[in-house]
């Protein structure tokens, strides 16, 4: 287990049937930048059992915190499902990741485009002070099929605005933007479907997508990242292929199916 580091579980918040978020203790010797992710899990019949996580805590909190889906006959979350206060977690030493902020040219907005458990590295984002320092407004879009999925709803609309350091920063430039596709919401369909109708900006106030201002991070399933992608090529958006080579847009290469 030597490439892994055993913390210990803190807290565990259960959204709803598939959904739920943990936190954990921090090796001080833990450093990410937010965006990025790492590996953890269990030890399974003497071995660890481990999957990529994006951290969904800020990197200078004291504690890490992940969001998860809790699939019955997962072989990793049927277990993680059940952690309780005090359980050990394994975490690797190493973060890494292509889902961050310095891969991204200089732009007045940053939207960030999530479906799922995609919204937990841009929980890390939205803590990041660096974010509201690059740029004018910040769009938070988290798409989930269900009302009960729209996970950080209280957080993000009632206790970011008021976070010590944050709040200022938040209440001026953050928007957030949930959206559900499978029942009635104050907002519906797909991200991708409300960015080509307009929709979206009519609803935020902001121009239509433009290559020239706005900068995009991209986290959600396959094929919403694929659709993504494709509707920001069309418009002319540039991808980072690399990390340290900036582009209009950054995906997580890592959760890309080859
Ligand atoms: P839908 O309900 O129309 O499938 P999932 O749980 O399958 O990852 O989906 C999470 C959210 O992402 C759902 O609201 C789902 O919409 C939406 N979604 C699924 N595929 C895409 C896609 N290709 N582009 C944009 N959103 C998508």
């Amino acid at each position: 287990m030597a490439a892994y580091i055993t913390e210990k579980i803190v807290s565990v918040h259960h959204w709803n049937d598939t959904l739920f978020s943990f936190t954990t203790t921090r090796d001080r010797a833990l450093r990410y930048e937010n965006g990025q992710f790492v590996m953890i899990g269990l030890e399974v019949d003497g071995r660890p059992l481990t999957r990529a996580y994006s951290i969904a805590s800020a990197n200078y909190e004291e504690n890490l915190e992940f969001f998860s889906i809790k699939v019955a006959d997962g072989p990793l979350t049927s277990r993680l499902q059940k952690v309780q206060p005090g359980d050990e977690l394994l975490v690797s030493r190493k973060p890494t990741g292509t889902l961050v902020l310095h891969d991204l040219l200089p732009g007045k907005h940053l939207y960030l485009f999530s479906t799922g458990t995609g919204l937990a590295p841009f929980m890390s984002v939205i803590r990041d002070l660096d974010v509201y320092e690059r740029f004018e407004k910040v769009i938070l879009i988290h798409g989930v099929r269900t009302v009960s999925e729209v996970a950080y709803e209280h957080y993000i609309t009632h206790e970011l605005p008021q976070h010590e350091f944050l709040g200022d920063a938040v209440r001026e430039k953050l928007i957030y933007y949930p959206t559900v596709t499978r029942e009635p919401f104050r907002n519906q369909g797909r991200l991708t479907d409300l960015i080509e109708s307009g929709k979206l900006f009519e609803d935020i106030g902001l121009p239509p997508l433009d290559p020239a201002v706005d900068r995009v991070m991209i986290c959600g399933s396959a094929a919403m990242l694929k659709d993504s992608r494709e509707l920001l090529d069309r418009r002319g958006f540039k991808m980072s292929r690399r990390i340290g080579e900036p582009g209009d847009y950054v995906i997580e290469h890592a959760f890309v199916e080859k």
